[in-house]
Parts: structure tokens; C-alpha cells; sequence
């Protein structure tokens, strides 16, 4: 897992990598900041963890490439990773690195997506987790999840709303992906008995 802060998805997929059943494990935890929240919990679980200061982002990536292959990483999660990775190790690593954004993508990419989609007044949002390509928040999306907007929202109280769900999301999709079901197709994503949601949301629910 590449993380920059506190890393509280990161912990998600702890918990869920430690049921019984769960067909992934989590091998190494990277940071690019010694100070993450999220480092520190790794590092107490015993997981192989490392900080690799962010110099320039071919530095970065050619460090960060030879400890996933020591490591034999075959999926980088993105949790909160705040640096855009180098374009040479995104293609080396194509389909095999996945984020976690607070929206529904293609909406509200980069910072503060959050505020982005109370500025819009959308009644919903939500957060996707998708393949990474070059471009930032870019990439076949694998899952999402939606999320209303209440009223009284700020950036704050929806940012917590949305990380709520992103933490079933994220174990989740891994799920998905460590048993084989997921396959990029011409750049969108197909998976194995995904059977799509029978009804449609509303927001205000009860109006008619
Ligand atoms: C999450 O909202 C994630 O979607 C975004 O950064 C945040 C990271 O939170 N990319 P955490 O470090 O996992 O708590």
C-alpha cells in the first residue's frame, strides 16, 4: 500500500485482510512522509514498512520498484497517497495499481472533492475505487459507492460520511480482485457475476 497520512482506509483493509476467508494480505506499507498515522500502525502490526522521501517522482518510483518486487506486491493500493506517481511506473504497473477517490468519478477530481460537490449542490456523491492511469483521478473505475448529502453538510461531516463507506469499499473490491474477477476490457472494467442494483436511489427519498 503506497499512503502519505493518517490511513484509516489502510487499517480497513488490515481488519478485513484478517478474517479467516479474505484472499489478499498485505505485504508492505510505503509513505512518503515519516510522520503518517497510517506508517506507524503498520509498523506496529509487524508489516514490512518503509518511507521513501519524495526527491523527484523518477526517484521515488525506482526505489518504490524495487521494494514491491523484493516484496513480490502483485496489487498497489493507493489509500490516501498523495503524490502523482511517475508515468513510467503507472504504465510498468498498468492494471495492478488501484485509489480510492471521495467522489463518484468522473465528478469532482483532485483536492477537496468534497467541497467540489457541495459547490455543485449535487444531492448525491459518493467514492470510487478505479485502475490508475497518467492522469490524476483518471482510470477504468472497478466499484463505487454512493453517498447522500445532507443539508447541513460541511466538507468535514461529508468527508466522514464518505470515508464510512470507502472503508467496505476499498476490502471489498481487493476481494474482487484477488479472486480473479476483475478484468480491464477496452479500458473499462468487467467482473465476474457483478449483477447491477435493481432500483435507483432518490434524494429527497420520500417525495412522491
Ligand atoms: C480518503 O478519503 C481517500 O479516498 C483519499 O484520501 C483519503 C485517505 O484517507 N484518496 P485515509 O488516509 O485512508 O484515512
Amino acid at each position: 500500500m503506497l499512503i502519505s497520512g493518517h490511513g484509516s482506509n489502510l487499517r480497513a483493509l488490515f481488519a478485513a485482510c484478517a478474517g479467516p476467508t479474505y484472499p489478499a494480505e498485505i505485504v508492505s506499507v510505503v509513505s512518503d512522509r515519516a510522520e503518517a498515522p497510517g506508517l506507524a500502525y503498520a509498523q506496529a502490526a509487524g508489516t514490512c514498512s518503509a518511507v521513501i522521501a519524495h526527491q523527484s517522482r523518477q526517484a521515488f518510483a525506482a526505489q518504490a520498484e524495487a521494494l514491491l518486487r523484493d516484496q513480490r506486491v502483485q496489487l498497489v493500493c493507493l489509500a490516501g497517497f498523495m503524490r502523482v506517481l511517475d508515468a513510467a511506473f503507472v504504465e510498468a504497473w498498468r492494471d495492478r495499481i488501484i485509489n480510492i477517490h471521495p467522489s463518484l468519478l468522473p465528478a469532482f477530481p483532485g483536492l477537496h472533492p468534497q467541497s467540489q460537490a457541495l459547490a455543485a449542490g449535487v444531492r448525491f456523491t459518493g467514492c470510487t475505487v478505479h485502475f490508475v492511469r497518467r492522469e490524476v483521478d483518471t482510470g477504468p473505475i472497478i466499484s463505487q459507492a454512493v453517498v447522500p448529502i445532507h443539508p447541513d453538510d460541511d466538507e468535514a461531516s461529508l468527508a466522514v460520511r464518505i470515508l464510512g463507506v470507502e472503508h467496505r469499499l476499498y476490502p471489498l473490491t481487493v476481494r474482487l480482485i484477488a479472486e480473479g474477477r476483475v478484468r480491464v476490457v477496452a479500458d473499462k472494467v468487467e467482473i465476474e457475476g457483478w449483477r447491477a442494483p435493481k432500483i435507483a436511489l432518490q434524494n429527497p427519498d420520500s417525495c412522491w
